[in-house]
């Protein structure tokens, strides 16, 4: 395919007139290549020269761009074109040879065998046009899971939670919107922030989960939305005690038309009951399950309670787009999670996380190393010191674990000086060598 080719100047060739016009020409050179993500643009004075208009016209054409998340303004740096640089993502790491205890990924073994259900699957008509979203069996096995949690409201099946949480945000804000999440964060959530172009608002998280004292802040702040993980929260493992619960209920209580969206991922395997932040009678809100922690991420099926107006947005956007949940996905988490032998299934794999992260945790305690992890699967190890280099002296001794700083929204927090792991696959004595090593190298760096 033959290249464009690129002029030294690109802007050179904008003749543009009016603010409008002048934003429309960059984003033309912006989607034609012609300008790359992260390139500079002129200072106000200089392109008001070269197009002889107004400087007030370049400010508003620069202000355009920024709003339609084209250009992002750095003060004193100038005017740039919005360039994403790919974030950490869960799940992934391309290091060979090491013992990858970074991934937050379920155990394949505690996953319920899929064999069976394939085999039903092939027997199944094919889903044509026209047919309901949802297969009416996992509607009514997804009504009796939530009831009690959601009531009568209106259920949404999408492709998981990272899905429900990304079309949610995107029916009700728009670029440059504050919204809350927790700080430290969950990686996919940060990702989605980045991309949609919002302003995240970082909330603390503590031993008891969210705290008031940052919802109260981030409302003042003016957000719109907020994020919040009920139990099992990524990276810390906290679990919101009822009291907080309560406190946050009450807080949000004032604040009507603030969406708040729980992303309860564990649900099926927590050992801690759900304990919402939705006031009763809150406008907007949303719960969210996915079943990729307990079936299997790659199913890519969540379930969405919400009320009203959020689920009509939330369906109408699904229907103009992906259009629905594959019916196979749909069919495949259904005939899974019937089967009479998953619940056992679920409920061993449940002790396995608690037994294997509560015994890293008192591994750890035995050597004054502080852990926790009170749900989930990773484990959150708060070293007293920046990990940075504790991270790289792990690795030179083949253990890959991932730095509480990717965690953090804005390095504000102590996320800096923790790491987190997933230890659940390893075994006694492989779980004995990692705090060993840790155990030396945090005495060699505080020697
Ligand atoms: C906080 C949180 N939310 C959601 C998920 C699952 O996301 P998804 O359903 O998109 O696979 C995870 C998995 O690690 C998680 O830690």
């Amino acid at each position: 395919m033959p290249q464009p080719s690129v002029p030294s100047d690109p802007i050179a060739s904008i003749t543009a007139q009016t603010a409008a016009e002048i934003a429309e020409s960059v984003r033309d050179l912006v989607d034609t290549g012609k300008l790359a993500p992260g390139a500079g643009l002129p200072p106000v004075r200089a392109l008001a020269e070269q197009l002889e208009v107004n400087r007030n016209t370049v400010v508003a054409a620069y202000g355009l761009l920024v709003q339609a998340g084209v250009a992002v303004t750095r003060g004193r740096a100038g005017t740039k074109i919005v360039d994403l640089q790919p974030l950490p993502q869960e799940g992934f790491a391309n290091i060979t040879g090491m013992v990858d205890i970074a991934s937050g990924n379920p155990d394949p073994d505690l996953l319920p065998p899929a064999s069976k259900a394939l085999a039903q699957l092939a027997a199944d008509e094919p889903v044509l046009y026209g047919q309901p979203v949802i297969d009416p069996d996992l509607a009514a096995w997804a009504r009796k899971a939530l009831t009690t949690d959601v009531g009568d409201a209106e259920l949404t099946v999408t492709a998981g939670s990272a899905d429900a949480v990304q079309r949610l945000l995107a029916d009700s804000l728009t670029i440059g919107d504050a919204v809350g999440f927790e700080q430290p964060c969950f990686l996919t959530t940060i990702q989605t922030a980045q991309a949609a172009g919002y302003r995240p608002v970082a909330m603390p998280v503590d031993t008891e989960g969210l705290t008031v004292q940052g919802l109260r802040a981030a409302l003042d702040e003016g957000i719109r939305a907020l994020v919040v993980t009920p139990r099992a929260q990524n990276p810390t493992g906290v679990v919101i005690s009822e009291p907080r619960a309560k406190a946050l209920r009450d807080l949000l209580t004032d604040y009507p038309h603030v969406l708040v969206i729980e992303d309860d991922h564990f649900w099926q395997l927590s050992g801690h009951p759900y304990r919402s932040i939705i006031p009763q009678d809150h406008p907007r809100w949303a719960l969210v399950r996915s079943v990729s922690k307990s079936l299997g991420p790659d199913l890519r099926v969540g379930i969405v309670g919400s009320d009203t107006l959020t689920a009509s947005r939330l369906s109408t956007h699904i229907r103009s787009g992906a259009m629905w949940v594959s019916h196979l996905l749909q069919r495949l988490t259904y005939l899974l999670t019937s089967n009479p032998e998953t619940p056992a299934k679920l409920e061993y794999a449940a002790a396995e996380y608690a037994q294997a992260n509560a015994r890293l945790v008192a591994a750890l305690a035995a050597q004054s190393i502080a852990a926790v992890s009170d749900d989930g699967v990773n484990a959150w190890i708060n070293l007293g010191t920046i990990a940075s280099p504790i991270v790289e002296a792990l690795s030179r001794r083949g253990w890959l674990v991932r730095d509480g700083a990717e965690f953090s929204l804005d390095h504000t927090d102590d996320a800096v000086e923790h790491i987190r792991v997933t230890i659940h696959q390893l075994s006694t004595i492989q779980v004995e060598h990692f705090v060993a090593d840790l155990t030396a190298i945090l005495a060699q760096e505080g020697s």
